[in-house]
């Protein structure tokens, strides 16, 4: 049985205003029902029909398959489709001129495309890729702030084939290694400066002695975010964007290719329990019918919309709910290249008034941020065109769920709190806005398509009430299809769990008595922080590759904003001491290594780490240290419980 934290389930309900049920795609419980229940008994019949709202070149021969012992599955085989064709040019008849992107930087400028512009600079991208010899299946990888051109530029991929990798801009240059080479891309596309509180900060320069060491590497494309500074260009390597898509032979046409259903889209690289992180790769037609769905019923979109998605595209939420699923909706998205709090913490919702967004969607962590700085920062903006709030990245706490809903809703707007993982590649469990009662802190019940369910160990269901490991029974469209060149990996982490080709997704919850999801975070070594996963086995191996350090052990403990961080146990060879200059050091290290998101908020020292006669570190005992308990559990399995006592004294 896993571990779970308790979760008090809340009572209160809140059901949609009539007004909002009105003009719903989905308008009552029993309509979600003989929808689902249609997606589940009868795939074909529901999906096809779905997906004939798409645009193809060809339409597809099966619908889908699923090869249960090879863990393949295939959706809309035999059908050709374009990502880019489908998010762009299939719109420019009925919506041209309507706004497609949106972008604020962080000074507070405008830029905005419709899709006509969207649709020429995307295609003028392409031909740049095109010339420097990109073809279909080619790999790209992007490290990039949030700028228009990180969206154009997967468009321009997707438009031709390209198969792209966005790493976080927020990743070190040594993560970003690690990807250019596993995925072996031959270009990577950067900026030479990100943005960030009014500061410039170099990105080319900080990454430049990492790219001569990626032996596929053939260019670098440089996007000039800041012109005043300096970049040192490497001949016959490095090329400006700005200068490659402005010469005249670059066409504003390009041909969209015709790629078959099954043909990977992207890779996106997301942690596991063990070792690096795994490319998650994602198809081309399941995972656009899939986004493209979720977006319309999930947002309960509507044309007129101003939809604002806080992620960053380098993460699963921005490629599916900033780019992929509102564009191919033909809706506005609004991109940020900030943070919400900069100048001031309004900023947010200064962004909502000058906009008119009505539909936001982000994450618990921001919420909780938001929230502290108090009501009078929401209320003084006007966010009277607002209608529907969004959830996404950890459990959102009720506290946390009851002031979004007040505070910024208004208590007029629904609040989606939406489930899913970069290897879904879109959303699972779901409310539908206008046709259920939300609860605060449930995500509610599956998307379409999508057969939840939760289990014990021994793989039986679950009773009402009772915690378990989630997991889902059938593929669906947008299911990664495998892990980048290693196979291996995708069969023990996702399908070893349980038999017969369920999907394993790593988190905890259970079902109340109504039948709603109650998420309660993973119950593996993968940790959560501000809606950012890591796994404890990559910042472990970041701090003992420090000199001096012998052994960690990185465990999760609560935190008021970040829902949790990083409490990192460290025994250190003889020689170097404990200090807090150390600590500093470690963590600086532990930032170099994968990036600043990972650092621990808090390390101990310790002689040595709990660990049972056969050698294995017992991380329950640590984790309740780490969460202040008194009670760490039952310890005569260990080797040296004398130690417990020791840690328990000597928290931070
Ligand atoms: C967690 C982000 C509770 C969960 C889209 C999952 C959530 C991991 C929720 C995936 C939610 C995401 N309620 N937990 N609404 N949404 N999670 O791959 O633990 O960055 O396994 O994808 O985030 O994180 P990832």
């Amino acid at each position: 049985m896993p571990v779970i934290d308790s979760v008090s389930v809340e009572k209160r309900k809140f059901s949609p205003k009539k007004n909002f049920v009105k003009k719903s795609h989905i308008k009552s419980f029993k309509e979600y029902k003989k929808l689902y229940n249609e997606s589940i008994n009868n795939p074909e019949k529901f999906w096809s029909r779905e997906a004939e709202n798409l645009d193809w070149f060809k339409k597809w021969n099966k619908v889908y398959s699923w090869k249960k012992t090879k863990l393949e599955t295939k959706w809309f085989d035999g059908g050709k489709i374009n990502i880019s064709y489908n998010c762009l040019d299939r719109h420019l008849k009925t919506r041209g001129n309507k706004t497609a992107l949106i972008w604020e930087s962080d000074k507070g400028r405008s830029k905005q495309f419709t899709y006509k512009q969207l649709h020429k600079v995307v295609c003028r991208f392409a031909n740049v890729l095109k010339k420097h010899g990109m073809k279909k299946g080619d790999r790209i990888v992007f490290y990039m702030p949030m700028i228009p051109e990180l969206a154009i530029g997967i468009l321009a991929c997707t438009r031709i084939g390209v198969i792209h990798s966005v790493v976080f801009g927020g990743f070190s240059s040594e993560s970003l290694k690690d990807r250019i080479q596993d995925s072996r891309a031959k270009i990577v596309i950067t900026s030479n400066a990100s943005i960030r509180k009014g500061q410039a900060i170099p990105m080319k320069k900080n990454i430049d002695k990492v790219l001569s060491e990626c032996k596929s590497l053939k260019k670098v494309i440089v996007v000039q975010r800041d012109k005043s500074l300096k970049t040192s260009m490497k001949k016959n390597r490095d090329v400006w964007l700005h200068e490659e898509i402005n010469y005249s032979d670059i066409n504003d046409f390009c041909k969209p290719a015709e790629m078959n259903s099954e043909d990977p889209a992207f890779i996106l690289y997301t942690s596991g329990t063990t070792g690096k992180p795994k490319g998650v790769v994602h198809s081309t037609a399941g995972y656009l019918m899939y986004v493209y769905l979720t977006f319309k019923y999930v947002f309960d979109y509507r044309e007129e919309d101003v939809y604002w998605c806080t992620a960053d595209i380098g993460w699963i939420t921005g490629h599916s709910y900033i780019v992929y699923g509102p564009l191919a909706n033909g809706a506005t998205s609004l991109m940020f290249e900030g943070v919400p709090t900069y100048p001031n913490p309004d900023r947010a919702w200064k962004i909502v008034e000058k906009y008119k967004v009505s539909v936001f969607y982000t994450a618990p962590t921001a919420i909780r941020a938001l929230a502290r700085f108090g009501d009078e920062w929401v209320n003084k903006c006007d966010l009277s065109n607002l209608r529907l709030l969004g959830s996404v990245g950890e459990p959102i706490n009720p506290e946390a769920w009851l002031w979004y809903h007040k505070v910024v809703g208004k208590n007029k707007c629904p609040i989606v709190d939406t489930w899913w993982q970069t290897e879904t590649g879109g959303i699972m469990i779901t409310p539908l806005p206008g046709a259920m009662d939300l609860k605060p802190g449930s995500a509610c019940f599956p998307f379409f398509g999508i057969k939840a369910n939760i289990l014990r160990e021994n793989g039986k269901p679950t009773k009402k009430g009772e915690g378990g490991y989630i997991v889902i029974e059938q593929p669906w469209p947008s299911m990664l299809r495998t892990v980048y060149r290693n196979p291996k990996r995708f069969r023990k982490t996702y399908f070893s769990k349980f038999k017969g080709g369920i999907y394993f997704a790593g988190d905890g919850a259970k079902r109340d008595k109504d039948g709603y999801f109650w998420i309660m975070g993973r119950i593996d070594d993968v940790v959560n922080v501000s809606g950012h996963r890591f796994g404890t086995s990559e910042i472990e191996s970041a701090l003992v590759s420090f000199k001096g350090v012998a052994e960690s052990a990185v465990v999760p403990f609560p935190h008021k904003i970040k829902g949790k961080a990083l409490y990192a146990f460290v025994t250190l060879k003889k020689g170097l001491n404990e200090s807090d200059e150390l600590v500093a050091k470690l963590r600086t290290h532990v930032s170099k290594v994968i990036g600043p998101i990972a650092k621990p908020d808090k390390i101990q020292f310790t002689d040595a780490l709990p660990k049972t006669r056969s050698g294995k570190i017992m991380r329950r005992i640590l984790k309740a240290i780490a969460e202040g308990l008194d009670d760490v559990g039952n310890t005569t399995t260990l080797a040296n419980p004398e130690i417990v006592e020791i840690l328990k004294k000597e928290r931070v």
